[in-house]
């Protein structure tokens, strides 16, 4: 027990531990099947931020009993097939019924307990890196609100999709130093985590943060879900906001996001070798900030 990090670990000996952690939710897009899917990446890339390498899931499914059959199927269908895509077997479960549908993964892990990868860990000079664009929570709203695109929708289902598997194994490859996943605490709430952990600060460039598309329409449209409120009432005292940035671009950095990218601190040479190794791969990483000695964090524009 110690403090939090984006998984439990349990260490067999000097040569293995276990990493283990549960995630699920609600619907947050209308396809069945890529909901499944999504809620499965989502849970896996917990294991992928710790750096260990996933090895089996159980599935956690709650059902209306209303819901057709063949929509329940569908979502579980998708949860295994990007458990397949992961290299891993779904080994079971268990399923309840309840009014909203609710689905997601118990995942394991295992990793070398040298190799692990914590929040603990990034150093005044890193460079900080992020793997997937932001505003994954603004666009879901704008979807149940009617007021998102198909294009945006599809943008941001797309990103959802992606396991974080290959940004993790580039990661370790190149010494990262901390890493976590941008998910519901949004850009700030995990970055806190990493810097607290990790006794620095951060300064965040607003203008290089990557957004899907549709995303700054939604925010300066006010059309935040009601996780980035109490993300920013919770998080905002260990933030410094640019004042020249609006309100909503304030409040787009606290937005949730779901399935999100791997925020991760380098060496600065490191940076550079990593950036390279994934342009090679077609592996997406933005270059999003700096960590500093001065703790909180610090946005700029
Ligand atoms: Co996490
Ligand atoms: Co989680």
């Amino acid at each position: 027990m110690d403090i939090a990090d984006d998984a439990a670990i349990y260490q067999i000996d000097d040569h293995m531990a276990i990493v283990i952690t549960l995630d699920f939710f609600t619907p947050i897009v209308d396809d069945p099947f890529a909901y499944g899917a999504i809620a499965a990446a989502n849970s896996l890339s917990d294991i992928y931020a710790m750096g260990a390498r996933p090895i089996l899931a159980l599935n956690v499914a709650a059902l209306p009993k209303k819901l057709p059959i063949e929509i329940g199927a569908e979502i579980i269908r998708g949860g295994a097939s990007k458990a397949r895509e992961a290299g891993i077997p779904i080994v079971g479960g268990h399923t309840i019924q309840d009014e909203e549908p609710k689905y997601g993964l118990v995942a394991v892990g295992m990793v070398h307990p040298q190799q692990l990868i914590r929040k603990r860990g990034a150093q005044p000079g890193d460079v900080l890196l992020l793997s997937k664009p932001l505003g994954a929570g603004v666009i879901t709203t704008g979807l149940m609100r009617d007021s998102a695109t198909h294009a945006e929708i599809a943008a941001v289902t797309e990103g959802m999709l992606m396991l974080n598997r290959r940004a993790s194994e580039l990661a370790l490859a190149h010494h990262v130093h901390a890493m976590t996943d941008v998910t519901g605490f949004g850009l700030l709430g995990h970055g806190w985590e990493i810097a607290e952990q990790s006794e620095v600060g951060f300064v965040i460039e607003f203008d290089a943060l990557p957004w899907y598309p549709g995303a700054k329409r939604l925010g300066e449209a006010w059309t935040f879900p009601g996780g980035a409120f109490d993300n920013k009432l919770f998080y905002g005292p260990h933030a410094t906001l640019d004042p020249s940035l609006e309100e909503w671009e304030h409040m787009l950095c606290f937005g949730p996001e779901t399935s999100g990218g791997l925020l991760m601190a380098f060496a600065p040479e490191d940076a550079k070798s990593v950036q390279e190794a994934a342009r090679d791969q077609g592996v997406q990483l933005w270059v999003i900030g700096r960590v500093v000695d001065e703790q909180g964090i610090l946005v700029v524009r």
